[in-house]
Protein backbone atom coordinates (compact mmCIF):
# COMPACT_ATOMS: atom_id res chain seq x y z
CA UNK A 1 0.00 0.00 0.00
CA UNK A 2 1.52 3.39 -0.73
CA UNK A 3 -0.21 6.89 0.58
CA UNK A 4 -0.98 9.26 -2.06
CA UNK A 5 -2.04 11.64 -0.39
CA UNK A 6 -5.96 13.08 0.86
CA UNK A 7 -6.98 12.25 -2.80
CA UNK A 8 -10.86 11.50 -3.01
CA UNK A 9 -11.51 8.14 -3.86
CA UNK A 10 -15.19 7.84 -4.13
CA UNK A 11 -15.52 7.92 -8.07
CA UNK A 12 -16.97 6.97 -10.21
CA UNK A 13 -20.09 8.94 -9.72
CA UNK A 14 -22.76 9.41 -11.27
CA UNK A 15 -22.65 13.08 -14.00
CA UNK A 16 -25.73 14.76 -13.09
CA UNK A 17 -26.90 18.22 -14.82
CA UNK A 18 -28.30 20.25 -12.10
CA UNK A 19 -30.77 22.91 -13.05
CA UNK A 20 -32.04 26.40 -11.76
CA UNK A 21 -33.48 29.44 -12.74
CA UNK A 22 -31.14 31.84 -12.83
CA UNK A 23 -31.86 35.89 -13.71
CA UNK A 24 -35.55 34.06 -14.67
CA UNK A 25 -34.14 31.57 -17.33
CA UNK A 26 -33.10 28.12 -17.28
CA UNK A 27 -29.55 27.08 -16.85
CA UNK A 28 -27.91 24.05 -16.52
CA UNK A 29 -24.30 22.61 -15.46
CA UNK A 30 -22.89 19.23 -14.95
CA UNK A 31 -22.28 18.16 -11.45
CA UNK A 32 -20.63 15.00 -10.49
CA UNK A 33 -20.11 15.74 -6.94
CA UNK A 34 -23.70 14.86 -5.75
CA UNK A 35 -24.11 13.10 -2.46
CA UNK A 36 -27.29 10.80 -0.57
CA UNK A 37 -27.62 12.30 2.42
CA UNK A 38 -30.01 9.38 3.70
CA UNK A 39 -32.88 6.71 2.46
CA UNK A 40 -36.06 7.83 2.99
CA UNK A 41 -39.09 10.19 3.63
CA UNK A 42 -38.53 13.15 3.55
CA UNK A 43 -34.79 12.32 1.13
CA UNK A 44 -31.97 14.35 1.38
CA UNK A 45 -29.73 15.29 -1.51
CA UNK A 46 -26.42 17.63 -1.83
CA UNK A 47 -24.82 18.66 -4.78
CA UNK A 48 -21.24 21.14 -3.87
CA UNK A 49 -21.59 23.68 -6.03
CA UNK A 50 -18.32 26.21 -6.31
CA UNK A 51 -18.85 29.50 -5.53
CA UNK A 52 -18.07 31.02 -9.43
CA UNK A 53 -20.70 29.59 -10.58
CA UNK A 54 -23.42 31.10 -12.18
CA UNK A 55 -26.14 28.93 -11.02
CA UNK A 56 -25.05 29.20 -7.24
CA UNK A 57 -26.98 32.75 -7.25
CA UNK A 58 -30.48 31.37 -8.89
CA UNK A 59 -30.50 28.34 -6.16
CA UNK A 60 -30.25 30.92 -2.93
CA UNK A 61 -33.10 33.18 -4.88
CA UNK A 62 -35.45 30.68 -5.93
CA UNK A 63 -34.63 28.13 -3.41
CA UNK A 64 -35.50 25.21 -5.97
CA UNK A 65 -32.93 23.26 -8.20
CA UNK A 66 -33.42 19.68 -10.27
CA UNK A 67 -31.20 17.27 -10.97
CA UNK A 68 -31.17 15.53 -13.60
CA UNK A 69 -29.13 12.15 -14.96
CA UNK A 70 -28.02 12.51 -18.53
CA UNK A 71 -27.74 8.87 -20.16
CA UNK A 72 -24.44 7.84 -21.94
CA UNK A 73 -26.06 9.65 -25.42
CA UNK A 74 -26.17 12.91 -23.83
CA UNK A 75 -22.39 13.17 -23.04
CA UNK A 76 -21.50 16.11 -25.82
CA UNK A 77 -24.69 18.05 -24.10
CA UNK A 78 -23.81 17.38 -20.78
CA UNK A 79 -19.93 17.76 -21.00
CA UNK A 80 -20.80 21.32 -22.93
CA UNK A 81 -22.93 21.65 -19.59
CA UNK A 82 -19.51 21.15 -17.69
CA UNK A 83 -17.47 23.53 -19.89
CA UNK A 84 -19.38 26.61 -20.55
CA UNK A 85 -21.13 29.26 -18.05
CA UNK A 86 -24.86 30.45 -18.42
CA UNK A 87 -23.02 33.75 -17.74
CA UNK A 88 -22.00 34.01 -21.63
CA UNK A 89 -24.00 31.06 -23.27
CA UNK A 90 -27.30 29.98 -23.30
CA UNK A 91 -27.14 26.13 -22.30
CA UNK A 92 -30.57 25.41 -22.17
CA UNK A 93 -31.30 26.07 -25.68
CA UNK A 94 -30.12 22.47 -26.38
CA UNK A 95 -32.96 21.05 -24.59
CA UNK A 96 -36.33 20.72 -24.38
CA UNK A 97 -36.91 22.06 -20.87
CA UNK A 98 -39.96 21.08 -18.82
CA UNK A 99 -41.36 21.93 -15.49
CA UNK A 100 -43.35 20.10 -12.58
CA UNK A 101 -44.17 21.05 -9.32
CA UNK A 102 -41.95 23.19 -8.57
CA UNK A 103 -42.29 26.15 -10.97
CA UNK A 104 -39.17 27.08 -10.93
CA UNK A 105 -36.61 24.20 -11.24
CA UNK A 106 -36.16 23.71 -14.70
CA UNK A 107 -35.84 19.70 -15.86
CA UNK A 108 -34.86 18.45 -19.56
CA UNK A 109 -36.89 15.95 -21.46
CA UNK A 110 -34.02 14.07 -22.99
CA UNK A 111 -32.93 13.08 -19.30
CA UNK A 112 -34.49 9.67 -18.51
CA UNK A 113 -34.88 10.49 -14.78
CA UNK A 114 -34.87 14.64 -13.37
CA UNK A 115 -35.50 15.09 -9.94
CA UNK A 116 -37.29 18.17 -8.48
CA UNK A 117 -35.48 19.57 -5.54
CA UNK A 118 -36.77 22.02 -3.14
CA UNK A 119 -33.80 23.78 -1.10
CA UNK A 120 -33.81 22.58 2.95
CA UNK A 121 -30.01 24.52 3.58
CA UNK A 122 -26.79 25.61 2.75
CA UNK A 123 -23.60 24.58 3.75
CA UNK A 124 -20.99 27.30 3.37
CA UNK A 125 -18.09 26.36 2.74
CA UNK A 126 -15.17 28.44 2.10
CA UNK A 127 -15.03 27.36 -1.56
CA UNK A 128 -18.37 25.79 -2.29
CA UNK A 129 -21.82 26.29 -1.61
CA UNK A 130 -23.14 23.36 -0.41
CA UNK A 131 -27.20 23.33 -1.34
CA UNK A 132 -28.99 20.43 0.61
CA UNK A 133 -32.39 19.68 -1.51
CA UNK A 134 -35.54 17.72 -0.15
CA UNK A 135 -36.53 15.84 -2.80
CA UNK A 136 -40.06 16.85 -4.08
CA UNK A 137 -40.96 14.41 -7.41
CA UNK A 138 -38.91 12.79 -9.36
CA UNK A 139 -39.53 12.10 -13.08
CA UNK A 140 -39.33 8.96 -14.89
CA UNK A 141 -39.16 8.36 -18.73
CA UNK A 142 -41.01 5.26 -19.62
CA UNK A 143 -38.50 3.58 -21.41
CA UNK A 144 -35.71 3.30 -18.32
CA UNK A 145 -38.32 2.32 -16.41
CA UNK A 146 -39.41 -1.63 -15.09
CA UNK A 147 -42.11 -2.82 -13.47
CA UNK A 148 -42.20 1.18 -12.34
CA UNK A 149 -38.93 1.31 -10.91
CA UNK A 150 -35.78 2.69 -12.62
CA UNK A 151 -33.45 0.23 -14.12
CA UNK A 152 -30.03 1.32 -14.59
CA UNK A 153 -29.57 -0.90 -17.11
CA UNK A 154 -31.76 1.32 -19.08
CA UNK A 155 -30.76 4.62 -17.69
CA UNK A 156 -27.25 3.84 -18.86
CA UNK A 157 -25.87 6.48 -16.14
CA UNK A 158 -22.91 8.64 -17.92
CA UNK A 159 -20.40 8.06 -14.85
CA UNK A 160 -17.63 10.46 -14.01
CA UNK A 161 -14.06 9.74 -12.78
CA UNK A 162 -11.84 12.77 -11.66
CA UNK A 163 -8.35 10.17 -11.94
CA UNK A 164 -9.32 9.19 -15.50
CA UNK A 165 -11.25 12.57 -16.55
CA UNK A 166 -13.15 10.25 -18.41
CA UNK A 167 -16.52 9.42 -18.42
CA UNK A 168 -17.06 5.89 -18.03
CA UNK A 169 -20.44 3.17 -18.58
CA UNK A 170 -22.17 0.69 -16.69
CA UNK A 171 -20.92 -2.70 -16.48
CA UNK A 172 -22.77 -5.84 -15.42
CA UNK A 173 -24.18 -6.58 -11.99
CA UNK A 174 -21.96 -8.48 -9.85
CA UNK A 175 -24.74 -10.38 -6.87
CA UNK A 176 -27.62 -9.21 -4.95
CA UNK A 177 -27.14 -6.24 -2.23
CA UNK A 178 -28.16 -7.67 1.54
CA UNK A 179 -27.73 -11.45 0.66
CA UNK A 180 -24.45 -11.71 -0.80
CA UNK A 181 -22.45 -11.34 2.57
CA UNK A 182 -25.40 -14.28 3.98
CA UNK A 183 -22.35 -17.15 2.49
CA UNK A 184 -20.51 -16.21 5.56
CA UNK A 185 -23.14 -16.84 8.13
CA UNK A 186 -22.54 -19.45 9.79
C1 LIG B 1 -18.13 16.12 -15.74
C2 LIG B 1 -18.16 17.41 -15.00
C3 LIG B 1 -18.55 17.42 -13.67
C4 LIG B 1 -18.58 18.62 -12.95
N1 LIG B 1 -18.96 18.60 -11.64
C5 LIG B 1 -18.98 19.75 -10.93
C6 LIG B 1 -19.36 19.74 -9.55
O1 LIG B 1 -19.70 18.70 -8.98
N2 LIG B 1 -19.35 20.92 -8.89
C7 LIG B 1 -19.01 22.10 -9.49
O2 LIG B 1 -19.01 23.15 -8.83
N3 LIG B 1 -18.67 22.14 -10.82
C8 LIG B 1 -18.65 21.00 -11.53
N4 LIG B 1 -18.31 21.03 -12.86
C9 LIG B 1 -18.01 22.32 -13.50
C10 LIG B 1 -19.26 23.13 -13.91
O3 LIG B 1 -20.22 22.30 -14.54
C11 LIG B 1 -18.83 24.24 -14.91
O4 LIG B 1 -17.86 25.09 -14.32
C12 LIG B 1 -19.99 25.04 -15.49
O5 LIG B 1 -19.51 25.75 -16.60
C13 LIG B 1 -20.62 26.02 -14.52
O6 LIG B 1 -21.78 26.54 -15.14
P1 LIG B 1 -22.52 27.90 -14.71
O7 LIG B 1 -21.48 28.98 -14.63
O8 LIG B 1 -23.52 28.10 -15.84
O9 LIG B 1 -23.17 27.67 -13.38
C14 LIG B 1 -18.23 19.83 -13.59
C15 LIG B 1 -17.84 19.82 -14.94
C16 LIG B 1 -17.80 18.62 -15.63
C17 LIG B 1 -17.37 18.62 -17.07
Amino acid sequence: MHAIGPVNALYPMPTTLVGATVNEKPNFLAVAHVGILNHGTPQYLSIGLHKSHYTNAGIHENRTFSICLPSEDLMVATDYCGIMSGKKTDKAALFDVFYGELKNAPMIHQCPVNMEMKLHEVLDFETHDIFVGELVQTHADDRVLRDGSIDIAKLKPLLFDMASKQYWALGEPVGNCWNAGKALKG
